[in-house]
């Protein structure tokens, strides 16, 4: 009986204090991943979500939908120069993006939409 009594407290010890370095554990994660997010200084862009946001409606989340006309970037044999120029400078129905994102964000996007090719 105390036996028992002495190895569940024990048990309840372990238990607890797994808990406790779990727990810090996800809290350093988390403290890492905002800081990653609110650093700024040598951040990225995410083409990702810039195509999501601006290129969806003609092109398509995965490139082909073709609305307006445009290309169906599956298909593209464009270099990323290619792109990055077209995605600036516009091209029949296609919007001219040179005034809207960063020359950062334009060679994001346009490195994302290699990714389309098959
Ligand atoms: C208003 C519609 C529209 C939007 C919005 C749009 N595009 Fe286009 N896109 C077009 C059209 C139309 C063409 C075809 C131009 C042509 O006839 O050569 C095209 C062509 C392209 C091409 C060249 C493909 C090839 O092989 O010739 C790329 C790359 C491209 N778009 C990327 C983008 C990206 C990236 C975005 C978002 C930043 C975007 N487009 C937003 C209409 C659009």
């Amino acid at each position: 009986m105390i036996m028992s009594n002495i190895f569940s407290r024990l048990l309840w010890g372990i238990l607890l204090f797994s808990m406790a370095c779990g727990l810090t554990d996800e809290e350093a994660a988390r403290r890492a991943a905002v800081a990653k997010q609110t650093d700024t200084t040598k951040a990225t862009p995410d083409g990702m979500a810039i195509f999501r946001q601006k290129c969806v409606l003609c092109h398509g989340s995965d490139g082909t939908l073709g609305i307006n006309g445009a290309k169906d970037l599956r298909q593209s044999i464009l270099t990323l120069e290619e792109r990055i120029n077209i995605i600036t400078n516009g091209k029949k129905l296609m919007t001219p993006f040179g005034t809207i994102l960063s020359p950062e964000e334009i060679q994001a996007v346009a490195e994302y939409t290699q990714t389309f090719k098959k």
